[in-house]
């Protein structure tokens, strides 16, 4: 269900590349036998339905993938040393308040970390442009495209997004990675797909 951060060399990158794995892919199997016990309509609403994703077992580096609405969403726990690439990335992202509206950020993540909690990192894993699935995150110097940034890559076209999910500049992808509503129960868990207030 996790990553590490590990850096990922070319040859894990190019056996990702070629099977397809993206982190998390156990996550979504696992949901299909109780869906596809359900009637026609509670399969359409369970589709819709907010995931409660529990953090608990998240060691910091690590990723962890979540289905929602038939979308990989990335939990990220970030090291302090992400954190701290955050502040020199601001200068080289297209779009570092997120202001761009392609996937508008909800108002609750419009900082500097783009997230509710520093530490987590909330996204959808689908790349703004076509539609690939970024890999990462990679460690600084891990890949060229991201010189010495962690970060994620979407190798399809080369965009490359900093570890709060910023495009850098001058990248195919038109807008960041898109940050799903989301609302924390407890200190670990977080429902994903309702931010409504209780
Ligand atoms: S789909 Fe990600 S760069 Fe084209």
């Amino acid at each position: 269900m996790t990553e590490s951060n590990d850096a990922v060399d070319d040859s894990r990158r190019a056996a990702l590349l070629m099977t397809g794995v993206v982190g998390g892919a156990g996550c979504v199997a696992a949901a299909v036998p109780f869906v596809a016990s359900l009637t026609p309509s509670e399969r359409a609403k369970a589709a819709g339905a907010p995931v409660v994703a529990d953090l608990s077992q998240l060691a910091l580096g690590e990723k962890m993938t979540v289905e929602w609405r038939g979308k990989p969403v990335w939990v990220l726990r970030r090291t302090p040393e992400m954190l701290a690439s955050l502040k020199k990335t601001e200068g080289e992202v297209a779009d570092p308040a997120s202001k761009r509206t392609a996937f508008p950020t909800p108002a609750y993540a419009m900082n500097e970390y783009r997230s509710i909690k520093p530490e987590y990192f909330i996204a959808i894993g689908i790349c703004s442009h076509l539609g690939c699935n970024p890999l990462g995150p990679l460690a600084a110097g891990a890949a060229a495209p991201l010189g010495n940034d962690p970060g994620f890559l979407c190798p399809c076209h080369g965009s490359t997004f900093d570890v709060a999910g910023r495009v850098f500049k001058n990248k195919p992808a038109p807008d960041n990675l898109e940050v799903p509503p989301h609302k924390y129960l407890s200190d670990t868990v977080v429902l994903i797909g309702d931010d409504s207030k209780a």
